[in-house]
């Protein structure tokens, strides 16, 4: 089986990142991952991938003036490790225009909300602040406005009394390691198709 080459993109602990690489160690999984790039020289996913033996870079925003340099580092790395595809997993980076440009379609990113509810930063937080009953998670392809695009998977998390940012985070957080797996099976088999920017599963 010829497998989707896939980058991820990563700043943090990298417990989504975790569960993509346990799933690419089924032999019947439509992706490999040929690297993994964090922002971030002290991001603890970065051990998750040398574990896994997967090549990983880091490329410190700090080290590029603009937003576009960055980006374009991020590029030329990304292409040279041969990869075809992009996930963002907890990826705290705005991207360019530029960059969502040249990945229009292969680039896809989690994010722990029900889009297009609650984007942005805390997604958790403004679930519970707004009083929702029904939180969750969402993997949708990149378009240059944050936290928009195709809309590939969710899954639902029930909102309990009691329930804080962190109690929230972690059902959210199991949940997505459930759902993105399933979203990049879904891509990377070519049984998700975007269709008038909805994907429609074929
Ligand atoms: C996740 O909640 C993800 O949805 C968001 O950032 C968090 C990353 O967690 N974009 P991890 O690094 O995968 O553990």
């Amino acid at each position: 089986m010829d497998k989707l080459k896939i980058a991820v993109l990563i700043s943090g602990s990298g417990t989504n990142l975790q569960a993509l690489i346990d799933a690419c160690k089924n032999p019947d999984y439509p992706a490999e991952i040929v690297m993994v790039l964090s922002n971030k020289p002290s991001a603890p996913g970065l051990s998750r991938a040398k574990k896994a033996g997967i090549e990983t870079c880091v490329i410190n925003h700090k080290d590029y003036p603009t937003r576009e340099d960055f980006d374009k580092a991020m590029d030329v790395t990304i292409r040279a490790s041969g990869a075809q595809f992009v996930c963002m997993a907890g990826f705290m980076r705005i991207l360019s225009e530029w960059f969502v440009d040249q990945w229009y379609d292969k680039l896809i990113n989690i994010h722990p909300s029900l889009l297009p509810s609650f984007k942005g930063v805390d997604g958790q937080k403004q679930a519970l602040e707004a009083g929702v009953k029904i939180a969750g998670c969402t993997v949708h392809f990149v378009r240059k406005e944050m936290d928009s695009g195709p809309i590939i998977a969710q899954a639902a998390v029930p909102i309990e009394s009691g329930d804080t940012v962190e109690s929230l985070t972690a059902k959210i957080l199991e949940q997505e390691h459930k759902c993105y797996p399933l979203a990049l099976e879904l891509v990377a088999s070519g049984k998700a198709k975007i269709i008038n920017e909805i994907v429609v599963i074929g």
